[in-house]
């Protein structure tokens, strides 16, 4: 076989075969195809697509180019989800041990992402002594014992992404449906779960800008599911304003702990419980989501949840007073009020503008190497559709940096106000079964 033939094929729009398709992954993962000819098929399949048959085949390739981890040892059906990226997203957090606390087996393995703000390991690791890094035979005993885990990715999983990805971050080519879908597919289905929800964001602070793209995302993603035998479902979700209130890693388990407690924010409680009701039918916990949902909410105020939240912390080593009194996590040395001078209603909140402005307090990594300042941060105090008159405050700054007069200005800007109200408010948008 040969590489230039292949990429000749797809330039010409011809459907690829599984052996192609194989044999392009297993030359990217013995690094015996040069990284010019990759990046070409990468730009032929950017521009011409695949066909949900091809994006199968190329999704089992890359999920097969390393480990596939084996969790078999756990009993029950495990369950995992996952968010194509959302600002102020700390779903997982809330998620992981609400569904636990209602029977379900929760085995999560989380990347740590170069995002605007921490990802999920960052946001744990800001418990004092959290350990993320547990081994397989550790995550698979906790799981065993108390519903629930959530450690970052071992083992070489999916090396072949690692190479496909680097190259499309400097070649043009990371914004492609069969891409993206197979990148974060393979992922997944390495980490050994049976039953996966997507959680596909669409808005100004998502990769997907618009519902028909989010729906494409969503539908191939679900057919590679349906391909490889795997119970997969997505729900797309708005992301034209933060999740909650909080924007930052330490703000964003406390505001993770209140909504545990049954005092968080409506919308992530609202897209957790929607979101567990289905996790719990997938998991065969409940046949139906109006049941599944009841117990969910249950289980928020009941104390249930936190309870679980207070065991996963304590199982995996890290300091559960932070959890039973959430004002022992440190703040930062610099709170700065930030105001606007514009009147009406909150129409948008630039989910990716405020994201920046985290970023710069100290909340993300502009490099993998960087370290995060936990306590950094935004926490807003507006909503869309709330009403906004000069000289409200809009939002906190958090940071252990001076005051940095460009940030605030960029957060005001973020702020999009009219004089009516926003139409279409709904936090689901579709579900994809
Ligand atoms: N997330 C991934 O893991 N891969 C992509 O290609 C895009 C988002």
């Amino acid at each position: 076989m040969n590489i230039v033939n292949i990429i000749a094929k797809k330039r010409d729009k011809i459907e690829l075969n599984q052996e192609e398709i194989e044999f392009f992954v297993n030359g990217v993962t013995n690094q015996s195809i040069a990284d010019y000819q990759i990046s070409s098929l990468l730009m032929a399949i950017v521009l011409n697509g695949m066909s949900n048959q091809e994006v199968i085949y190329l999704t089992q390739a890359m999920l097969h180019s390393g480990d596939v981890i084996d969790l078999s040892r756990i009993e029950g059906i495990k369950c995992d989800k996952h968010s194509t990226g959302g600002v102020g997203d700390k779903v997982t957090l809330v998620l992981a041990p609400l569904l636990a606390s209602c029977g379900a087996t929760v085995s999560k393995m989380s990347g740590r992402g170069l995002g605007h703000t921490g990802g999920t390991l960052d946001k744990l690791e800001s418990i004092p002594n959290f350990r993320v890094d547990l081994s397989i035979d550790e995550f698979i005993n906790q799981v065993n014992d108390i519903k629930v885990s959530v450690i970052g990715q071992t083992g070489n999983l999916v090396p072949a992404d690692k190479a496909i990805y680097a190259l499309r971050d400097v070649t043009g080519t990371v914004q492609s449906i069969p891409l993206i879908a197979s990148s974060i597919m393979s992922k997944k289905l390495a980490s050994g779960s049976d039953a996966i929800l997507l959680d596909v964001k669409v808005g100004e602070g998502a990769f997907m800008k618009d519902i028909d793209q989010a729906r494409q995302l969503a539908g191939v993603m679900v057919e590679i599911g349906k391909g490889l035998n795997k119970d997969v479902k997505a729900v797309i979700t708005d992301m034209n304003q933060p999740l909650g209130y909080s924007i930052g890693n330490a703000l964003e388990v406390k505001e993770a702990i209140a909504t545990l407690n049954g005092e968080g924010p409506k919308d992530l409680e609202d897209l957790c419980i929607r979101l567990g009701s289905m996790m719990l039918v997938q998991a065969k916990e409940y046949t139906n989501e109006e049941d599944a949902a009841k117990i969910l909410k249950e289980n928020l105020y009941n104390g249930k949840a936190i309870a679980k939240f207070v065991e996963l912390v304590k199982a995996q080593g890290g300091d559960q007073t932070y959890i039973e009194d959430p004002s022992k996590f440190e703040m930062a040395s610099n709170i700065i009020e930030v105001k606007t001078d514009k009147e009406g209603y909150l129409y948008q909140l630039d989910a990716l503008g405020v994201a920046q402005v985290a970023l710069e307090l100290g909340a993300g990594r502009h490099t993998k190497e960087e370290a995060i300042d936990y306590p950094a941060g935004i926490v807003l105090t507006k909503k869309v559709n709330d009403k906004v008159a000069k000289g409200d405050v809009i939002a906190y700054m958090h940071t252990n940096k001076e005051t940095d007069e460009k940030l605030i200005k960029m957060l005001q800007d973020s702020l999009i106000v009219k004089d009516q109200k926003h139409e279409d408010t709904s936090l689901i948008k579709e579900i994809i079964k």
